[in-house]
């Protein structure tokens, strides 16, 4: 990959990007994430640099370079404390469409299994849906074991699938 980038942790001083990085692929969502809950502020006032929640951040070091808000090219979301103590859940993961197939979702997903490791969780929780190959693939590809299924959860013909990972 051309692209040099680096992973961090979301600070409260990201909100803006975040927000916009998130409404850049909020139509990769079904349902979109603007038509859920409070919609993405709500979101990002959630999951973003607070004890139970936080993104960590793919950033191209030449951000100068990109039109991308803070030079965000792919972002993962979780929250701790999911199931238990010791299990934590994705609440987002996107990569920019133009940065996919580079190995930054595989690279966001292994500092995310890092950090919680180090943290002392070892349990990851997901969910996706059926009309998204890509991120079932995705997630199967990268050790994640579907266990339940909702036929129908996301409307006529699209599940909901949940997925769970032991690291
Ligand atoms: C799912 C998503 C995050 C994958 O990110 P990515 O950076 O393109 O994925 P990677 O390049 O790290 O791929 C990791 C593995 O998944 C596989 N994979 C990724 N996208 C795939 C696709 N569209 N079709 C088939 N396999 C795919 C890759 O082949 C790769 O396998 P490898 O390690 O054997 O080479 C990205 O497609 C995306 O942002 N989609 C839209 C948002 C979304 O669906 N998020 C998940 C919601 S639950």
């Amino acid at each position: 990959m051309k692209h040099i980038y680096s992973i961090r942790e979301a600070k409260k001083s990201d909100n803006l990007h975040v927000q916009r990085f998130i409404e850049l692929v909020d139509h990769d969502f079904y349902p979109p994430l603007s038509q859920r809950g409070g919609g993405i502020p709500e979101r990002v006032r959630r999951c973003l640099d607070t004890p139970e929640a936080n993104y960590l951040i793919a950033r191209l070091n030449e951000k100068d370079l990109s039109d991308l808000p803070g030079g965000i090219i792919g972002m993962i979301g979780c929250t701790k404390n999911w199931k238990d103590e010791s299990s934590a859940y994705v609440n987002f993961l996107a990569v920019h469409q133009e940065y996919r197939i580079n190995g930054v979702g595989k690279a966001l997903n292994r500092e995310l299994e890092l950090l919680l490791g180090k943290q002392g969780f070892n349990r990851i929780y997901l969910c996706t849906w059926s009309s998204n190959p890509a991120a079932m693939n995705f997630y199967e590809k990268l050790g994640y074991s579907a266990y339940s299924v909702v036929l129908n959860h996301r409307g006529k013909g699209v599940d909901t699938i949940y997925y769970k990972k032991k690291i």
